[in-house]
Formats: C-alpha cells, structure tokens, sequence
C-alpha cells in the first residue's frame, strides 16, 4: 500500500523508521511527505527515510493529488481548539478515495460520527488507534473484542507529559525541567501548554466519549483544570503523606447524561491510576457485562505511536498483523 504522509515530525518519523524495519513483512512505501514549514516530497518509486524536500505542495489537495497513494496519514500539530487544519486534511483524502489513518486526536474529538459516516459514504477506511493511548489497544479493543458490552464510564491517566513534570518536581526539579525532560523525550505537544492546562487531556476526553459513547461532544465542553498551579513544594508535601498527583480524565454517564472531566486529582501512591511509572498510561473502563477493566502502557515512546498508526494501516490493507506474522524473527 503506497502512503502520503501529511506532517513528518516525531511520529511521522518513528513510522518511517517502523516501516523500514518491517518492510519484508509489511511492503508498504511512502511515496509523499507534506510538511507546513520544510517543504513537500514525493516520489512515486518511494521515498527514502530522509529525503529531499522540494517547495511546499500549493494545498493538501494538490500534494494528495500527486502522491497517488492509497492512504493519507495524518499527523499535524494537534489543534484542541478546532480540530484543523487536520479535519480538513482527512476529507480531502476522503474525497479522493483515499483511506485515512490518523495520530491526532483533534479530529476525533471535535467531529468523529460526521467524518465516521463521511469515510463510510466514500466507501474507505478511518482509523486513529495512536489518539489515545498511543499503540496500546484502546480504539481496536473495542472494535475487536467487546461484543455486546457498553461503555458506562472511564477514568485514565492519559497525559504522559505532565506525569514527566510532577514526577520531575517530586525528585526537586522545578516545573520547567519537568517540560524540558518531557520535550526531550518527544511526547510533549508542539504547544506545551495543551498539556499542562489540561487540553490534550480533554481532546483525549471527548475522543474517548464520541467512540466509545456516541457523545458528539467537543473538548469545550470537558471540564477541565490542568497541573498549571503545582508547585515543588505542593508535591512534596503530599509526596510525605503517601499522596501523589495525576492528571486524570474522566467519563461517566447517568441516565441520559453525560459527565465529562479533566483534573489534577490528588490520589494515594498506592491508587492503581497513579501507580504506574514515568510516561506510562492507564485507562480503566466501567462497562455493563466486564465490570471494570483496563489497558495500561508502560513507559511508551514515540515508536508506540507509531505502532498504533501502523496497526492501523496493517488493518486497513486487510491484512491483521497475526495473520501476516510470518517468521517470529521477522525484522
Ligand atoms: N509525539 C507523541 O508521542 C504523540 C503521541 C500520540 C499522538 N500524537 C499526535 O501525533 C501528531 C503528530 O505529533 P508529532 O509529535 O509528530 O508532532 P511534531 O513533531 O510537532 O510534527 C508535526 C508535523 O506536522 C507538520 N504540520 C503542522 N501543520 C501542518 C500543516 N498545516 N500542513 C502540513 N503539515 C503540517 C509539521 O511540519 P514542519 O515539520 O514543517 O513543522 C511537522 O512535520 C499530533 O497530532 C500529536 O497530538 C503524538
């Protein structure tokens, strides 16, 4: 399957990487790249791992138009506030028959049921495993393995940047070398603050909301308060009384209404939500057959987004990866 990369930052590099790595097992090529500021490639042979940027395609429809590829993946610069410029993006490969697999959670957040019936009415695939969670099974659990079982709430721990900076102040760093420990290890948004007031948590939030939940909620309409105010001294102090800090996104429904949150909660250390270390993620889900269960992802990198983005795309070529596993060894 031939790609066009839309954005080729942390991510989009991790997935060249990934796909490099596995590319006897998994054949797909990566015939363009569409940045905002470094230019457009494309080569319809497939481009190599760093390649040449040329001047910048005059729109996406243009690059989409001369990538000729199969399947557009995007991975922009999260936007909470709107979801664009990557809305747009993804129906413009839509309108070219293109299947779309996205890392960016703003889509699915401000407007998945309108562009969930837009893929179905143009007949391709749209999946965003990498949103929440990165990699882990979060999005495809459910697609996969729940039949019959309906979501009554959430709770996660989803923001691995500002555990990076409340794990940073309870050693005795301060806030910022919390921020620059999380930039240097890529998780952390082009825009810090969507992480530290809350909002990367709350596109989280409403993503997890509309799928799981039929919400059609927006980030706007999580209330959300982010770790913005702690400081060293807080952490510490309850650090002493066997407390800790998380940011924590939370879903709940009662009768018909639906109950959105982000807040920096105060929880013992011992609280399976604040247990985990470093970047590492957990969400638990409250169901109506499976009583409360969950998927926890353990310190995860780049390259676990990547991963999701490549599960995505393994799925969408109809091929799952254990079926196409080949040789265990298979790199
Ligand atoms: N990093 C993670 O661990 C992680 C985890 C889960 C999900 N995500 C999501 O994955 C997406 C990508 O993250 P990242 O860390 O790779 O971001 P990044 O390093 O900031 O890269 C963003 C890329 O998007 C390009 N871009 C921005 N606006 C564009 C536009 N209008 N048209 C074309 N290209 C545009 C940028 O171009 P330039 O190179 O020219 O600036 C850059 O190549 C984000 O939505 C993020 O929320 C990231």
């Amino acid at each position: 399957m031939k790609l066009a990369l839309i954005g080729y930052g942390n991510v989009g590099r991790a997935l060249a990487r990934l796909l490099r790595r596995k590319r006897r097992q998994f054949p797909f090529t990566i015939t363009g790249i569409h940045t905002l500021r470094h230019g457009t490639a494309v080569d319809p042979r497939g481009l190599p791992e760093n390649p040449q940027m040329g001047p910048r395609a005059e729109s996406i429809g243009a690059f989409l138009d001369v990538a000729g590829a199969q399947a557009a993946v995007e991975l922009t610069t999260l936007n909470p506030s709107t979801g664009e410029p990557a809305i747009s993006h993804i129906r413009s490969a839509f309108a070219r028959g293109m299947h779309v697999v996205t890392a960016n959670k703003g889509p699915i957040a401000h407007c998945y049921a309108a562009l969930r019936e837009e893929a179905e009415h143009a007949g391709v695939g749209f999946r965003f495993e990498s949103a929440v969670m990165d990699g882990a099974p979060v999005f495809n659990l459910w697609r996969h393995t729940m039949p019959g079982v309906n979501v009554l709430g959430f709770a996660g721990a989803l923001n691995s940047t500002s555990k990076v900076v409340i794990e940073t102040m309870e050693r005795g760093g301060s806030f910022e070398d919390g921020l620059a420990q999380a930039r240097r290890l890529g998780i952390t948004e082009a825009d810090g603050t969507y992480d530290i007031e809350g909002w990367d948590s709350a596109a989280k939030t409403a993503a997890l909301a509309n799928v799981l939940m039929d919400a059609r909620t927006t980030p706007q309409a999580v209330s959300t308060r982010g770790i913005g105010r702690l400081t060293p001294e807080n952490v510490q102090e309850l650090m002493r009384k066997g407390k800790t800090v998380r940011l924590i996104s939370r879903g709940k429904r009662t009768g018909s209404r639906l109950s959105l949150r982000v807040r920096a909660e105060v929880l013992d250390r011992a609280d399976i939500l604040a247990c985990t270390p470093g970047t590492s993620n957990i969400i638990l889900f409250d169901t109506d057959l499976m009583g409360t269960f969950g998927t926890v992802s353990l310190d995860p990198q780049v390259e676990q987004t990547a991963y999701g983005v490549f599960s995505d795309l393994v799925e969408l070529e109809g091929r799952t990866p254990w079926s196409a596993a080949g040789p265990p060894a298979g790199d």
